[in-house]
């Protein structure tokens, strides 16, 4: 059976993953849109005209929402991850569930590429974090 939560201990070792993979690739929010945009290329034409400089360093920051709420002090995180939730809807940024997918699998691609101590536990985590934080806060708030 799948947990449908994240202990303390496991938060802490996603975020310690997390700033390992922004030490080691510098061009890490570069590679995961790279690898994104080649596995569903209509979610590039989502970004014409964005700046991804801009976009990148606002992805880091929304990755960095999405592990801290599951920790003690997540006030503010799940605001953030609320307001994202809604920023997504079909009311604003119109992306429709079917892609979540696409940005979970690019995201766990990069973390895997960038991690040199990755390995089974640590991906069986993010996926179990990506999948509770994408189904409670964004896919949910899509009518
Ligand atoms: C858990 C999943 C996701 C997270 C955490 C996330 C995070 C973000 C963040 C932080 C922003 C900047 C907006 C802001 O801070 O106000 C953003 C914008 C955006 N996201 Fe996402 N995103 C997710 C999934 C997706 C998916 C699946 C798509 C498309 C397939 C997508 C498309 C976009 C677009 C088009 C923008 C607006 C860019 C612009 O016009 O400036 N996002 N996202």
């Amino acid at each position: 059976m799948i947990k449908k939560s994240i202990t303390h201990d496991e938060c802490q070792k996603l975020l310690d993953c997390f700033y390992r993979c922004c030490r080691a690739n510098k061009q890490f929010s570069e590679k995961f849109y790279e690898t994104m945009f080649q596995m569903e290329p209509q979610i590039k034409v989502m970004f014409s005209g964005v700046n991804m400089n801009e976009q990148g360093r606002l992805l880091m920051i929304g990755i960095e929402y999405l592990l801290r709420s599951f920790s003690d002090d997540n006030t503010v995180s799940l605001i953030q991850l609320k307001r994202l939730g809604k920023k997504h809807d079909q009311r604003n940024l119109n992306v429709h569930p079917k892609y979540y997918k696409f940005w979970k699998e690019s995201l766990i691609k990069t973390i895997e590429e960038s991690d040199e101590r990755w390995n089974e536990e640590i991906h069986d985590l993010w996926v179990r974090a990506l999948d509770i934080s994408i189904e409670e806060y964004l896919i949910s708030h899509y009518e």
